[in-house]
């Protein structure tokens, strides 16, 4: 079994990029073999070093551990400021520690990226794939970025509805999923 977490990036109860992880959970849904979990960051709490030293808090304990299941993990980020939002580099700084053991070191990771901009976050997802590489030592899925551009435009009612958009994302879980089944046949 092949297990492929995904993350979002906004916390927006109608989130465009929660719309495109939905999309990428409904892509391989029903693939034999391949189990899917979606993850939310909005419990988790301001990273904080005294915090840690005292342990974990529970809702870290819990990413952790979901995100070490993942054989592959999918992240959707928005853009804000030319960066990602910060609930989203809290859990992933969360998600790097202890430094030299974390869960994401050596870990293949796919990031998309969706804006309602017509730039598609594509700075944002730059930052996040170094932030991913640079700093924490995962590896990243070989797939060119996907950036959805005007992803309000492509979302009614929760549901992704542009097939173009569709087409990508599900090349890029592909990708991440088929990743996996070559590193456990090699
Ligand atoms: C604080 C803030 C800063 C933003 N900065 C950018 C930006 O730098 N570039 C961009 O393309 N969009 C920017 N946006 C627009 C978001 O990308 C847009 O709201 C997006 O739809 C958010 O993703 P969501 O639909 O998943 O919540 C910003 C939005 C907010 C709230």
């Amino acid at each position: 079994m092949t297990k492929i977490v995904m993350i979002s990036g906004s916390l927006r109860a109608e989130s465009t990029n929660s719309a495109m992880i939905r999309a990428a959970a409904a892509s391989v849904a029903a693939c034999p073999g391949v189990d899917v979990e979606v993850v939310s960051v909005d419990e988790v709490p301001l990273f904080n070093e005294d915090v840690e030293a005292m342990g974990d808090p529970f809702e870290v304990i819990a990413l952790k551990r979901t995100v070490g299941s993942a054989d592959v993990l999918l992240i959707c980020t928005p853009e804000y400021n030319a960066s990602v939002p910060g609930v989203l580099k809290n859990a992933l700084d969360w998600l790097s520690r202890p430094s030299g053991e974390s869960v994401l070191t050596g870990m293949p990771v796919a990031t998309m990226s969706a804006s309602t901009s017509g730039f598609g976050a594509r700075w944002a997802q730059d930052h996040l794939r170094s932030i991913l590489v640079d700093g924490i030592g995962a590896v990243l899925v070989d797939h060119e970025p996907v950036c959805i551009r005007k992803s309000d435009e492509r979302v009614v009612d929760g549901m992704l509805v542009d097939r173009e958009a569709l087409a990508e994302i599900r090349s890029l879980v592909a990708t991440a999923v088929g990743t996996c089944l070559d590193a456990a046949s090699a």
